[in-house]
């Protein structure tokens, strides 16, 4: 087991990753002062349920936790104020007290639901993150907790930090193909703003990762992490620099809102924008090497799509890109590329050059 810290201040608090972390529950749950006489209330998805929800439930019992349990339908629309409410009268019936402590055992949808429930259930109870989707690397780090709302992803929701992170790397082994391609977008973005070392990881091991080998995938998603943690513990709530976690977000989400939610996945619609905002990257001047060719073989290599669909006009993705939140004063801002394994924030990017490049990366 490898173990890093989210350090802020007295809220800091540790990351577990490594195999079948999920058996040693109950004395990883004690090292983060969530002793038996701390009612446990486990969240999570039908799928995740069925392969690791009665074993959870059974070695806390073992251990002497009083331990209730809800389970939800698997997928993104599960993130609302309606399914919040359904846990909220669970949480009540079982007896969740201030006392007692949320455990979020999924992916990054339980990974926010839950969260967002703990931040909310008595204004505040505490919560920790059982991640166990490869894109859970990304999202149970850094407590950005929310539900959707039908006009908009993630508008109801909270900054609130989990106690903890324990990730059982062998989850990863039952999630389907797609899911697994999806998460990979986003340790490779990892390694594109910030870490050159896990670009060579992930190029030199690629298979051994894609076969989720020991300790191969635990240490991708360790500096995955790593850089998550640091970047968090930089600016927590997203004043400045966490603003680079976004690299390939801006287009990515437009491509992903406009492509229908779910015809391409989080991971694929980043993985394209990604590549887009190299290309802008380079166009601008921001980068001088070519980072545009490594870029898409990484991805490519991985399984993701590094072009855009033919069917998604430009000028209605440049339209979606002016809702993104880092933007100001009416002007575009976006994560570009500085080097390999190195981004920075720009302001004022020019319509015609994102036009331009959109257009050249549905061509190719
Ligand atoms: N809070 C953040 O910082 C942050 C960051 C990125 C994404 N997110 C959120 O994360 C969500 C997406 O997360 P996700 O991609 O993990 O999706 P998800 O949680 O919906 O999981 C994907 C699918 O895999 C199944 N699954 C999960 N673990 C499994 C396992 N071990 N074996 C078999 N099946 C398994 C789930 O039931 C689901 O069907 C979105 O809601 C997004 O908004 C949040
Ligand atoms: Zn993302």
């Amino acid at each position: 087991m490898e173990t890093l810290y989210v350090e802020l201040g007295e809220r800091s608090y540790p990351i577990h990753i490594g195999p079948g972390l999920l058996r040693r529950l109950p004395l990883l749950l004690a090292e983060c002062d969530i002793a038996p006489d701390h009612p446990l209330f486990i969240v999570t998805d039908e799928h995740v349920n069925q392969r690791y929800g009665s074993d959870v439930q059974q070695f806390l019992k073992d251990a002497g936790y009083k331990v209730g349990k809800s389970v939800v339908p698997p997928g993104d629309t599960s993130k609302s104020l309606h399914v919040l409410e359904h846990l909220v009268t669970d949480a009540l019936h079982f007896g969740l007290d201030r006392n007692g402590v949320v455990l979020a055992l999924g992916g990054g949808m339980i990974g926010d639901l839950a969260g967002f429930l703990s931040a909310s259930y008595m204004r505040g109870v505490r919560f920790v993150q059982l991640p166990t989707t490869l894109l859970a690397h990304d999202s149970s780090v850094g407590g950005k907790v929310a539900v959707n709302h039908p006009l908009a992803k993630n508008v109801i929701g909270a900054f609130h930090q989990p106690v903890g992170v324990i990730y059982d790397t062998t989850t990863l082994a039952t999630l389907p193909k797609r899911e697994l391609t999806s998460g990979f977008a986003e340790v490779i973005k990892h390694g594109l703003i910030r870490d050159v070392t896990l670009l060579e990881l992930l190029e030199e091991k690629r298979d051994q990762l894609v076969g989720l080998e020991s300790p191969y995938i635990d240490r991708a998603i360790l500096k995955g992490c790593r850089i998550k943690a640091e970047v968090v513990s930089r600016d927590e709530k997203e004043h400045g620099l966490r603003a680079v976690l976004n690299y390939g977000h801006t287009i990515g989400h437009a491509v992903e809102a406009l492509a229908d939610f779910g015809r391409l996945t989080h991971g694929e619609s980043i993985a394209i924008g990604m590549v887009g905002e190299a290309m802008i990257g380079e166009r601008l001047g921001t980068v001088k090497e070519d980072i545009v060719t490594p870029t898409k073989e990484l991805l490519r290599a991985y399984g993701l799509p590094t072009t855009l669909p033919p069917y998604l006009a430009e000028t209605d993705i440049l339209a979606r890109m002016y809702h993104d939140k880092k933007n100001r004063s009416g002007k575009l801002v976006m994560v570009l590329p500085t080097g390999w394994g190195q981004v920075d924030i720009f302001p004022n990017i020019p319509d015609d050059t994102v036009l331009d490049v959109l257009r050249q990366l549905k061509d190719e």
